[in-house]
């Protein structure tokens, strides 16, 4: 007879306002097919239950296990729990999104959560807050490196990747997952909190887009096998809701507060990067980033949209970004908006031309930590700093090197003056590029409150951490000031 064990703790995500998913994995010391019965209670101890079920699971899904819970009643918290074989899985907490209403939203965003590059502080911290809707992980969620690929690994051999290679197949990716997912602060975060995710480069290979990627290589094998596995991999281990076509771009309704549009920068649109901005087919309107049908889609998000704020869950750095004083003869990064100059111009264009207000870029990927008020050119911004479209805030990494790990001190505090130094980007108001942590956005009728929480290292697993600074946009301004 098998035995089971739930090692890799629960997890939620992609809340509706009638529904959650709910997920776990369930180890078995035997391959076989089983039963595992899931409840979901209105208190911790389980003992109001208001809906239960079996599922079975096996090697096909990794035994990975979720459900899709429906029947629930808006922005109410709930408590679940796995049994399997006798055994059973800790309590899991989670939350519906409201249906109405004008309460306040809170979301942790976060990002980039190398597991080799130092420990999870900033996910116990988001773990422990218990005013949060939901987290939010703009991508990075794994590495796809060998050891030492891509992180330090000074924190010795329980800190270094599984399998002890660059993961490829299915399997990798599987083992890969499973490992972050033994982390106890990861665990703990996926406990306490619904998740609501998006991918970015990394859950495939580094600088992925529809046809290939930078780290995918010939002799590595068919890239459509290792994006299929890579996908097939982040639906098992991810609590995010599977669509029929396997896209991940959503929205997300908080009430009459919030709309968060969840995009997919990396897989379903985004045609190969080019190497410098003097190449012919830079600005060429058949490079994109989001393709055709998710353009058409968002735009369409953004302009139904009643809500007060309209929230993007966004990869890449979406705000034009002067890099001339680094880069003099192609001052962008090719890997973010700036890299996709026609679709930026015309997000930027329609947001404009249609007057949409209250729009927030929320990005990860950068590892550090930005906001800007976007504008849709940075020489009008200059003659007019009313000249803007959006605000953008990007959340620094949990653990994933930034300039910190690889410059001096002097070195860092001189490259952040020289990013906002209003020469070059004026609309930049804040950068921060040597902490790791989360930011905190409140988001209410009359204005939005962004905060950025760092954590006072990642080296050892400590409880510090410190609100470093905070912005506040008002409604219908895109006009950040600093509180
Ligand atoms: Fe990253």
């Amino acid at each position: 007879m098998a035995t089971v064990s739930f090692d890799h703790g629960v997890a939620s995500g992609d809340p509706l306002n009638d529904r959650v998913i709910i997920w776990t994995r369930a180890t078995p010391s035997k391959k076989e097919t089983f039963r595992v019965q899931w409840t979901i209670a209105m208190d911790e101890n389980m003992e109001t239950p208001v809906e239960s079920g079996f599922v079975q699971t096996n090697q096909n899904s990794d035994y990975t296990v979720k459900v899709d819970v429906a029947g629930l009643n808006p922005n109410t918290i709930y408590y679940y729990q796995f049994k399997a074989l006798g055994a059973s899985s800790i309590v899991g907490r989670t939350k519906t999104t409201a249906k109405e209403g004008k309460e306040a939203v809170k979301l942790a965003i976060i990002s980039c959560s190398n597991f080799e590059a130092g420990y999870y502080n900033a996910l116990a911290r988001v773990a422990e807050r218990t005013d949060i809707d939901a987290v939010i992980h703009l991508g990075d969620y794994i590495y796809e490196y060998e050891p030492g690929g891509y992180g330090d690994t000074t924190l010795g051999p329980s800190r270094t990747h599984l399998p002890a290679k660059e993961i490829i197949e299915l399997s990798d990716y599987r083992t890969r997952y499973g490992q972050y997912r033994m982390d106890p602060d990861f665990q703990k975060i996926h406990q306490a909190h619904p998740f609501i995710t998006i991918w970015d480069d990394h859950e495939f290979a580094n600088n992925v887009y529809q046809s290939g990627a930078e780290n995918h290589q010939l002799e590595e094998g068919s890239f459509a096998a290792r994006r299929a596995a890579a996908k097939q991999a982040y639906f098992e281990w991810i609590p995010v809701r599977e669509s029929t076509d396997q896209n991940i771009y959503r929205t997300i309704q908080f009430g009459e507060v919030v709309d968060l549009i969840m995009l997919d920068e990396r897989i379903v649109g985004r045609t190969m990067p080019v190497d410098s901005a003097s190449q012919t087919n830079f600005q060429a309107a058949d490079r994109s980033m989001l393709g055709a049908d998710q353009l058409t889609w968002f735009k369409g998000q953004l302009s139904e949209s009643t809500a007060t704020w309209k929230v993007i869950g966004n990869q890449v750095i979406f705000s034009l970004m002067d890099l001339s004083w680094r880069t003099p003869t192609s001052p962008y990064n090719l890997d973010a908006w700036d890299g996709y100059p026609y679709e930026q111009s015309q997000v930027t264009q329609f947001l404009a031309t249609e007057k949409i207000t209250n729009t927030i870029f929320t990005t990860g990927d950068t590892h550090c930590s930005w906001a800007f008020e976007v504008p849709s050119d940075i020489a009008v911004y200059k003659e007019n700093s009313d000249n803007t479209v959006a605000v953008e805030f990007g959340t620094p990494s949990v653990t994933s090197a930034n300039f910190d790990e690889s410059t001096t001190a002097d070195q860092v505090l001189k490259a952040e003056k020289i990013f906002v130094h209003p020469n070059f980007n004026p609309h930049l108001k804040y950068v921060n590029l040597r902490d790791h942590g989360y930011l905190l956005l409140t988001l209410n009728q009359e204005e939005t409150i962004a905060e950025w929480y760092y954590v006072d290292q990642i080296k050892e697993r400590t409880s510090k951490e410190q609100l470093a600074k905070r912005y506040v946009v008002k409604s219908g301004s895109n006009k950040l000031f600093s509180k």
